[in-house]
């Protein structure tokens, strides 16, 4: 795949990350362009996600010392560099021919979690030989569960130290600008830990399905896709140590809530009960402010990456990590946050007047 936009050098260092996506969409086919970028059915979940973060406004404070920002702080334990982990996506082979490879170097190098998805396109064992990656894995679970199990003993052996449970993906469901009846990939793509791709829904996945899970396997599961806060609750009655108020990029359930609007509600539900990381449509410094004021301890961003992959494969991605590392630490500064771990609530406010 030819990437000719990432030799104009003096462009692609400046680009913005909507820039990036208009050069990612310029290399892309259309197909990978359209899966990439596409939500479920009419995408008014997928639109209000984009939109929502930009509905808090900052009431920043002044007058508090700058000089110095931290932006490090830690997600089960594990230190990051910055609060901003890697969404897990499948087919990053379809970006660029380094795919996942290229993700888990830029997450190495920007000193962050990746969190590798059971339709990686690249075995999870030659990702985990990234040198300091630190990596979880997602979860679709098989039906099967003892082929379940064994795929998570594969990723824990590789070093995945936690396994983040999809729970939003109970149907596949049409979008509008997806094909119809799901993506035909191409024969050179595969899936080395999930050879059965078609089947990654499992719409019996229930609350004793977590609890039988949980009793096999040794690192901690997190559940992706909560956005009710009894679900929440739930979760924390359970002792499950973190969950990510999600909805999927708009991928699944069209009309869900944006997780910027419900991220305060679950916040308030369990307050310091278990971490509580979010995304959807995070894409600016400023939206990852908002996050963390809004209860989140971190957030992942997931198609900013793939257009990073796409233009320039680890280059383009670390190109993504360090705009919003620039915008995050410039936008703390401005709101009179001196460390990420600690941005209070009353730093946002929704928009009255809907602008
Ligand atoms: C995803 N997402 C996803 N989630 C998951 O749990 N397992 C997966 O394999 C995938 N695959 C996937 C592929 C592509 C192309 C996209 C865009 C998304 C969802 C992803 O983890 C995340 O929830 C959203 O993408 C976050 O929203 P933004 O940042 O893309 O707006």
């Amino acid at each position: 795949m030819t990437t000719p936009l990432a030799t104009e050098t003096e462009r692609f260092e400046n680009a913005t990350l909507a820039e990036m996506e208009a050069f990612a969409a310029a290399v892309l086919p259309s197909y990978v362009r359209d899966y990439y970028g596409s939500g479920a059915r009419e995408e008014q979940t997928f639109r209000g996600n984009l939109a929502a973060w930009g509905r808090w406004w900052l009431v920043p404070r002044m007058l508090v010392d700058v000089a110095r920002v931290s932006l490090a702080t830690t997600v089960l334990g594990q230190p990051i560099a910055l609060p901003i982990m890697v969404a897990p996506m499948s087919l990053q082979k379809l970006a660029h021919p380094d795919g996942e490879l290229a993700t888990a170097r830029a997450a190495a190098e920007a000193g962050t979690i990746m969190i590798v998805s059971t339709s990686t396109t690249t075995p999870i064992e030659e990702i985990a030989a990234v040198p300091e990656l630190a990596f979880w894995f997602q979860l679709y679970p098989f039906p099967d569960f003892e082929e379940t199990v064994g795929m998570i003993d594969r990723a824990v052996a590789a070093g995945a130290k936690a396994v983040c449970l999809t729970v939003d993906a109970a149907s596949h469901v049409d979008a509008k600008r997806r094909p119809r009846g799901g993506m035909h990939t191409p024969d050179w793509v595969t899936f080395p830990m999930h050879p059965a791709h078609a089947q990654d829904t499992l719409a019996t996945l229930d609350w004793p399905y977590v609890e039988r899970l949980r009793g096999r396997v040794s690192v901690p599961i997190v559940l992706k896709g909560i956005l009710h806060p009894d679900d929440a609750r739930a979760a924390a009655d359970m002792g499950i140590p973190a969950v990510v108020v999600s909805n999927h990029g708009g991928r699944t359930l069209d009309g869900a809530i944006t997780t910027a609007e419900i991220l305060p509600e679950i916040a308030d539900a369990v307050g310091d009960r278990l971490e509580l990381l979010v995304d959807g449509g995070i894409r600016r410094g400023a939206d990852v402010i908002r996050a963390l004021a809004l209860g989140a301890r971190a957030v992942l961003v997931g198609r900013p990456f793939l257009w990073g992959l796409a233009v320039a494969g680890q280059a383009g991605e670390r190109h993504v990590f360090a705009t919003l590392r620039k915008e995050l630490e410039q936008d703390a500064r401005s709101c009179g946050i001196a460390d990420v771990t600690r941005v209070p609530r009353d730093l946002v406010r929704i928009s009255r007047l809907g602008v």
